[in-house]
């Protein structure tokens, strides 16, 4: 019972941490068209910086996102110092979803192409950094919190599938 309570308790605390990257991470998907970061430009391989899927309005919309989750949490009992970790836990995200990106277009992936783990990980591992550095996560909340990214990745994507938003479960 009390075993079931601290797993309950870890899980809690981990989604509470990760949350307003996650929601920066997830929000800029509602804009359908902006100006893209590289302007459109190419890289020395001749495939785009970062592609047409990150655009200026959708970094705006997601550090907007993560801003007020971040700082509702003042208005919740949290201290100034780690609200502010929690918001570099959000630009650290942004910035990760960019490297991911970067490194898809250098493996010569189409922008929305798949690249397993890459996608699901690359915001997730840079703004674990900020919240390990800052010791807001410890090595086992940062496992716990992997383990519900993934999962929440195969639910969604198996809902996208159900409703017919996608051709594939996975
Ligand atoms: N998006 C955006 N600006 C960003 C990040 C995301 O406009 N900085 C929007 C784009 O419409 C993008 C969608 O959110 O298509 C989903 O984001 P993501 O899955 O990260 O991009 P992909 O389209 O899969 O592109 P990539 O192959 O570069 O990951
Ligand atoms: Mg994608």
């Amino acid at each position: 019972m009390a075993r079931t309570m601290n797993l309950v308790l870890l899980v809690l605390n981990a989604i509470t941490l990760y949350l307003p990257a996650m929601v920066t991470n997830a929000t800029p998907v509602f804009v359908r068209k902006g100006t893209p970061i590289d302007l459109g430009k190419k890289f020395i391989d001749g495939h785009r910086i970062l592609g047409d899927g990150k655009t200026f309005e959708g970094l705006l919309v997601g550090l907007y996102f993560g801003f007020i989750v971040s700082f509702t949490y003042m208005l919740l009992q949290y201290d100034f110092y780690s609200t502010l970790i929690l918001y570099l836990s959000c630009i650290a995200a942004i910035l990760g979803d960019l490297l991911g990106s970067f490194i898809k277009r250098r493996l010569g992936l189409k922008r929305g192409e798949r690249a397993l783990l890459l996608d699901q990980l690359d915001f997730f591992l840079a703004s674990s950094i900020v919240l390990i550095i800052h010791g807001l996560v410890d090595y086992i909340l940062f496992i716990v919190a992997l383990v519900i990214i993934v999962l929440l990745h195969i639910l969604t994507n198996r809902v996208a599938y159900i409703l017919g938003l996608k051709n594939v479960p996975w």
